[in-house]
């Protein structure tokens, strides 16, 4: 062996034993407490494990039921116990003991956490669901629905103690005889006066065991809940590996955006730290900590600027490894226990708990090539990396990012291929065979029934392409040995750009629109004085003809257009190359009050149907829809980031600036019609007062339990507002 080579050896060993001190003793601790909707939430990440433990608030009588929820992102695990009071006309409070919520560890490798809490009275155990966190959602969002595939074991117990056993459906893969699990351990602490009462089912382990907690009158007593689990705990992203350090570089935006984040103990830089980690960036808490590919590049979009390059390349790395050999890339992951139940329903059962990687969405394919042109052409921090990272060896499965990343971008551009060539409706991008969801509003009703989106058509395959364009052009992609040229997708990016808004475009008269908007404050019960707010919003058109333009939410599979005015414009200003001045005219329109627009006092709603010649939609879309009309967060982010951005093509400004967006040159011929910017920024203040009311990242629609955390609301944190230039949590 010559000297050079065993030089590498011992740095290879350096630096194996290094990156294995990295995974188990800087994880510094991360720990925070959150109240929302009606639950207590507390966060704790350590070098042992990673959780989220929910507790119905004392002060929700809503409910006389106590839930305890714990997810973990190893496994998507956790439990999830109900706990009744053992009289029904008593009421039963129950707290967490400050400073008990701590993490734990038990035999064979099993790692969570542990709380005390303590219970003003006699208790029960009602609905008890160990193991899979998405078996806990079937039963919270499916009215209840349970599978006995999933039932647990009453392991042991005795009067002050039970462990409640959760066995994999399907063994390791190394060894046939062992399985992974998670437990529930329900204890009494030392001095704590609570007895345990257990009664086994009489049926095996299909009737659950009647678990009930006695509190002597007259005290109140403690109990200790402990839930693990042996899948592998991830490695967390604390702030300083996430965010940039304060520094003199960069605009004052960036700077003033920086401030706070990296140090820890800024709130919001916490909550991304708790979703993110070093092999995914994790969706939301509870309900989705495991890896999602839209939201963790959307969140990646808005809040690259701020992000280490290791952070940003965590986040890009996961959506790469889990693309398919066709080179469609992953929305959402299944793994854990709940992977073997998705196999068993898809007739795969040989493939035993193998994660399950789901493929159904069509706009997730499109926005990896964005992000990756954003981030090695645009952002200091991905200056010099395209290289090693393209050369990198997947780890979920064979080949080099180069070889996945070079399959997107074929299967990209033969998606958008027939438009190019003949631009038809029928040659937009569509649904997949059988799916009703396809895009972000992923509920059935959120693209109003339609076939074709919005934002996949307009915004998204145009930006897959031109970023495909540019990359090429800078050289980052020599070495994918692609069979075509810059020009090549340049062209069929123009088509698209040129053609699909115009098939989408949706324009009423003035007098057909007041009809229909007096009708919609009437069905809505909303006071029609919200009509006298603004009366400028109508816009002319070329003809003089009085008329409100927008873009529809989405067209039907015959190409008639579901004339739902809707905020996806945002897709358009952030990832867009050549947005002209008449769509961002109808951007602007759209920006005012609601319900000509989309603005209300408490931010801007996604959906607003008062203009649909398909009265039916207006309850199809109300205010309880899921994608109907309500706020989101994240839209709200994109939509300022967006208007940051086009108005950046214009003027620098060095006070608001945060994200570098190369300006096209020479900058778009609306930036001259001095009038025309002034609209744009009349409509960006509207949209910031209307935002600026709430807590961003606490809105979110109802229906659904809302989660607490979650990741893309925290694009704001990229986002200086203009009226004050501040950030929106300073
Ligand atoms: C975990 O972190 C704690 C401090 O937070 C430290 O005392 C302990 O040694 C670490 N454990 C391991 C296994 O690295
Ligand atoms: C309930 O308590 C939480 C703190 O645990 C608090 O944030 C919330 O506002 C309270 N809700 C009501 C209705 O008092
Ligand atoms: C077993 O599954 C059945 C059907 O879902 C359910 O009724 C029962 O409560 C479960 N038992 C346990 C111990 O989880
Ligand atoms: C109950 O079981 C626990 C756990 O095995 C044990 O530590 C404890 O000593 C037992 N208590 C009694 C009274 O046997
Ligand atoms: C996981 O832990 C359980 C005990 O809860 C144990 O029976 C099992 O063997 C462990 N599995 C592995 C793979 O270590
Ligand atoms: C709980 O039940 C036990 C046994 O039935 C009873 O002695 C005790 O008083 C009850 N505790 C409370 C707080 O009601
Ligand atoms: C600031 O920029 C300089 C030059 O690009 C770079 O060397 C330095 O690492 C940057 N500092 C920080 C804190 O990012
Ligand atoms: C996984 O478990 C299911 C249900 O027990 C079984 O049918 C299947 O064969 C198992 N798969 C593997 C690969 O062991
Ligand atoms: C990859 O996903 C796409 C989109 O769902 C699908 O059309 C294709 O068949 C998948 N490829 C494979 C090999 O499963
Ligand atoms: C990737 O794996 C191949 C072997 O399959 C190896 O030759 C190559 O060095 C690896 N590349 C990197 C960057 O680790
Ligand atoms: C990787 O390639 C090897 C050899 O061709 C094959 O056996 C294996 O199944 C592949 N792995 C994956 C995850 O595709
Ligand atoms: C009208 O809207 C409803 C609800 O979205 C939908 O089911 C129906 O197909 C629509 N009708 C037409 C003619 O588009």
């Amino acid at each position: 062996m010559s000297t050079y080579s065993s030089l590498k050896l011992l740095f290879f060993f350096l630096f194996a034993s290094l990156s294995c001190a990295y995974a188990q003793d800087v994880q510094s601790p991360l720990s925070f407490h959150l109240a929302s909707g009606g639950n207590d939430n507390y966060f704790l990440r350590d070098n042992i494990t990673a959780a989220q433990l929910l507790l119905t608030s004392s002060n929700n009588t809503s409910t006389n039921l106590r839930r305890l929820v714990i997810a973990l992102p190893a496994g998507n695990s956790g439990a999830l116990v109900y706990f009744i009071p053992l009289d029904s006309s008593e009421e039963l409070s129950l707290q967490l003991v400050s400073g008990s919520f701590i993490s734990t560890t038990r035999a064979f490798d099993n790692a969570g956490v542990q709380a005390d809490l303590s219970f003003s009275g006699n208790a029960t155990l009602g609905v008890t669901i160990i193991g899979a966190v998405r078996a806990m959602r079937d039963y919270v969002e499916g009215a209840g629905t349970m599978h006995e595939i999933f039932n647990y074991t009453l392991w042991s117990y005795n009067d002050t103690f039970v462990r409640l056993h959760r066995r994999w459906i399907n063994s390791t893969s190394e060894n046939q005889s062992v399985f992974k699990g998670a437990d529930l351990y329900l204890s009494v602490p030392p001095e704590s006066p609570v007895q345990i009462a257990v009664t086994p089912g009489t049926n095996g382990s299909y009737t659950p065991p009647v678990i009930d907690i006695l509190v002597p009158s007259n005290a109140s007593g403690i109990i200790r809940v402990a839930v693990v689990t042996n899948e592998t705990s991830l490695l967390g992203l604390d702030t300083e590996d996430l965010f940039l350090p304060e520094s003199g570089n960069g605009t004052q935006g960036l700077r003033t955006a920086l401030q706070g984040l990296a140090e820890g103990g800024n709130s919001a830089a916490d909550q991304v730290s708790f979703l993110t980690y070093a092999d995914k960036f994790t969706a939301g808490g509870w309900r989705f900590l495991t890896y999602f590919g839209r939201d963790s590049m959307i969140a990646l979009r808005l809040l690259m600027p701020l992000l280490t390059s290791e952070a940003i390349e965590s986040a890009l790395g996961a959506v790469i490894e889990r693309a398919n050999v066709t080179g469609a890339l992953c929305h959402e992951e299944t793994i854990g226990d709940y992977a073997s139940f998705i196999n068993i329903q898809n007739n795969q059962s040989q493939l035993g708990g193998q994660p399950f990687y789901d493929y159904k969405m069509i706009d997730t394919d499109l926005y990896l090539l964005p992000a990756l042109s954003h981030y090695f052409l645009e952002l200091p921090q991905g200056e010099g990396r395209a290289a090693e990272f393209l050369e990198r060896n997947a780890t979920l499965q064979n080949g080099t990012y180069a070889d996945i990343i070079r399959r997107n971008i074929l299967y990209n551009f033969e998606r958008a291929y027939p438009f190019s060539n003949k631009p038809t409706f029928s040659h937009l991008i569509g649904l997949r065979p059988g799916q009703p969801v396809g895009n972000w509003r992923d509920s059935n009703q959120g693209l109003g029934y339609g076939f074709y989106p919005f934002d996949v058509n307009t915004a998204l395959v145009p930006a897959a392409l031109r970023a495909t364009e540019t990359l090429l052009k800078a050289g980052i992609l020599d070495g994918l040995a692609l069979p075509l040229k810059s020009d090549d997708f340049a062209t069929i990016a123009s088509a698209w750009e040129m053609h699909a808004p115009g098939l989408f475009e949706v324009s009423v008269k003035e007098l057909v629109a007041e009809k229909y908007l007096k009708d919609f404050v009437r069905v809505s019960n909303l006071s029609e004085a919200l009509l006298n707010q603004d009366a400028s919003s109508i816009a002319r058109s070329n003809n003089n003809q009085a008329q409100v333009n927008f873009y529809a939410l989405s067209l039907m599979e015959d190409g008639t257009p579901v004339e739902v005015m809707n905020s996806d414009m945002g897709f358009n200003l952030v990832y867009g190359s050549h947005v002209s001045q008449d769509f961002l005219q109808r951007t602007i329109d759209a920006l005012q009050p609601y319900p000509r627009g989309l603005l209300t006092n408490i931010g801007m709603v996604i959906a607003n149907p008062a203009y649909d010649s398909n009265r039916t939609n207006i309850e199809v879309l109300d205010r309880t829809a899921y994608h109907g009309t309500v706020i989101w967060s994240f839209q709200q982010g994109l939509m300022a980031s967006g208007l940051a951005r086009q108005l950046s093509f214009c003027t620098a400004d060095n006070a608001t600036a945060v994200d570098i967006n190369t300006s096209s040159s020479p900058p778009p011929t609306w930036c001259k019609n001095a009038t025309f910017v002034q609209t744009v920024k009349a409509a960006q203040a509207r949209l910031w007062a209307s935002i600026n009311v709430a807590d961003l990242a606490s809105l979110s629609p109802d229906g659904v339990e809302a989660d607490a955390i979650q990741l893309w609301s925290f694009g704001f944190l990229g986002l200086i507002d203009p009226m004050s230039n501040k950030t929106i949590d300073s």
